[in-house]
């Protein structure tokens, strides 16, 4: 069982040989506003949906993200490169689901291609088995090829297909690839 008790997840900060995986600060909002005006995150991640405006980047930012972590139900991270904002990702529903703590994951569109995804998705599995999870999962649209090659690359295995299970704002229901990673893979 994944447990934080020990470490204080509102400053926790996991670096890898790229990026820095760090709390989210309030001037990171014009960054993710900015980011998340890019159509295919609006398509793929349910909860940015394709009207996402600065009351949204500002909840996230400076309320949601610092509450999941100071609940100790989660680590949401900005992801840095370079000192750069390059993106979202995280480690959420911290004990609180019986398929293990979720990792997400999203890059700003001018910043892919470079294996960001990939290696902040391996990061953040590392992090959460390294501290007692016995396993970590994701979900990702069965049309989102993308995100499940990145999956793929960041170690974690397809296990089968979760029918119905995104419910998108536009009302469109999909069914989701769920892939996890053990702490042997
Ligand atoms: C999917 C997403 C996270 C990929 O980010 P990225 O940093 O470009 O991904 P990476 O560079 O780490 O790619 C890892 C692997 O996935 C592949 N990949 C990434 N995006 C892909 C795409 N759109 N189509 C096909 N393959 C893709 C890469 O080629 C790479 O493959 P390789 O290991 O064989 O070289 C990014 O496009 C994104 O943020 N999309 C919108 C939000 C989203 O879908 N989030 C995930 C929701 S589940």
């Amino acid at each position: 069982m994944l447990d934080v008790s020990g470490i204080d997840l509102t400053t926790e900060v996991v670096r890898t040989e790229r990026l820095v995986l760090r709390p989210y600060r309030p001037d990171d909002v014009d960054a993710v506003l900015a980011a998340c005006q890019d159509p295919d995150i609006g398509r793929w991640i349910p909860a940015v949906g394709p009207a996402y405006g600065r009351d949204d980047a500002v909840a996230w930012v400076t309320r949601e993200a610092p509450a999941e972590r100071a609940a100790g139900t989660g680590l949401t991270v900005a992801i840095e490169a370079d000192g750069e904002f390059v993106g979202s990702t995280g480690v959420h529903r911290i004990g609180q689901h019986p398929l293990g703590p979720e990792v997400g994951y999203w890059i700003a569109a001018g910043a892919r291609g470079r294996g960001y995804a990939a290696e902040a998705a391996h990061a953040m599995a590392e992090w959460a088995l390294g501290l007692g999870a016995s396993r970590v999962y994701l979900v990702a649209d069965v049309g989102n090829t993308g995100s499940q090659s990145v999956a793929r690359r960041a170690g974690f295995t397809q296990e089968g297909v979760l029918r119905s299970y995104l419910h998108y704002a536009d009302g469109r229901a999909a069914d989701a690839a769920l892939f996890s990673r053990l702490p042997g893979d």
